[in-house]
């Protein structure tokens, strides 16, 4: 197979991170005889630096035409203080709409030799296994108008879905959840949104399409409260933009181990893979980040993008070895375990590959 991956470092520990994932892709390559062809292009802070914005054309279209992107992370103090359109974040938010990646796919699931670092009791988290979807390119993050009026003294974000963006992420939903426990909780705030009252009419009728899953509906409040008192109640949720944006951070630390959470976020043609985590510049530049996260990604491009099932299931469990081993970087810790940097830790998911 012959795969052209587009290679987003971004800016903090991004830059290290994603080095790990292409040494692991490189040797998937070679084990199983594929060629993967890398070419770096830039986004978030450090493409401001160089061309004065966070994402530039050539960028985007490097991404179109490539058949899948490996994205580090992005963010920094250092340009909080620009204004708006310029800031790091705009850049994934406008990678994500031209690229029209409509799903984000966050799945959470611990390790075991990790389970104790949770905040929860282990008894409470133990056997978790969640699988969020979040809608990403509508609702109040995309809304028109957004905007400051009377001086300033009034402002204006705006809720906005169609029919068509709501039908296709429950769709997704519905899919993930027929593969796995067949399980699907939607959750909206029907109670007081106009929106959501259109999100559950829709689940309730693309249901009937999926009768082997079992789906349900929860307000978001009460889905807030349900993943951290009962996380193994859950198999699949579904739900809006920002809904999905929190959730996925409150599910994320859960397993007490952020740093190893990979995404995909995905257009009907092309993914995006990036860990969950951000840049942490604190640590930026030391050589102790996790690239545990950044790897993970890599095997969920493998699956998602290249079907490369085999291969995918490899890099998991090379990952999963080297935890058992007790190996592990700075932000996690393993009973009589070895504390290792992020080159340290990918020799040893290489070896275990
Ligand atoms: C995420 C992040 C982004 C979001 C930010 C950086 C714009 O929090 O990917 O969850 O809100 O979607
Ligand atoms: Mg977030």
């Amino acid at each position: 197979m012959d795969k052209n991956i587009v290679v987003l470092p971004g800016d903090g520990i991004g830059q290290e991170i994603i080095d790990s994932a292409i040494r692991v892709l490189t040797k998937v390559s070679e084990k199983y005889k594929h060629e993967f062809q890398f070419e770096h292009h830039d986004i978030g802070g450090t493409s401001y630096e160089k061309y004065g914005e966070p994402l530039t054309d050539e960028t985007i279209e490097a991404c179109l035409q490539s058949d899948a992107i490996l994205m580090g992370a992005i963010g920094g103090e250092k340009w909080d203080s620009l204004p708006t359109h310029l800031r790091p974040e705009q850049g994934l938010l406008k990678i994500r709409k031209a690229l029209n990646l409509f799903a984000n796919i966050r799945p959470i699931k611990g390790f075991a030799p990790l389970l104790h670092a949770s905040p929860l009791k282990e008894s409470v988290i133990k056997g978790s296994d969640i699988y969020i979807v979040r809608e990403l390119t509508g609702g109040l993050y995309f809304g028109t108008p957004r905007e400051r009026r009377d001086n300033g003294n009034l402002v204006v974000d705006t809720l906005l879905y169609h029919r068509s963006e709501i039908e296709r992420i429950v769709e997704k939903g519905f899919e993930s959840a027929q593969i796995r426990r067949k399980h699907l909780v939607s959750v909206d705030k029907a109670n007081v949104l106009e929106s959501s009252r259109l999100w559950r009419e829709i689940v309730n009728e693309k249901s009937k399409d999926y009768p082997d899953v079992k789906v349900e509906h929860m307000l978001v409040d009460s889905a807030a409260m349900k993943l951290i008192t009962e996380p193994t109640y859950f198999d699949v949720i579904v739900t809006e933009n920002l809904f999905g944006d929190i959730l996925s951070d409150e599910g994320s630390v859960l397993t007490g181990s952020i740093g190893m959470l990979p995404s995909a976020s995905l257009s009907p043609t092309i993914g995006l893979y990036e860990p969950v985590h951000g840049s942490a510049p604190d640590i930026a530049g030391k050589g102790i980040a996790n690239p545990l996260g950044m790897i993970l990604s890599a095997a969920m491009m493998l699956r998602y993008s290249f079907h490369l099932n085999e291969e995918a299931t490899a890099v998991e469990n090379a990952v999963e070895k080297s935890l058992e081993q007790g190996y592990h970087t700075a932000d996690l810790s393993i009973d009589g375990g070895k504390q290792v940097g992020t080159k340290e830790m990918t020799d040893i998911v290489l070896s275990n590959l």
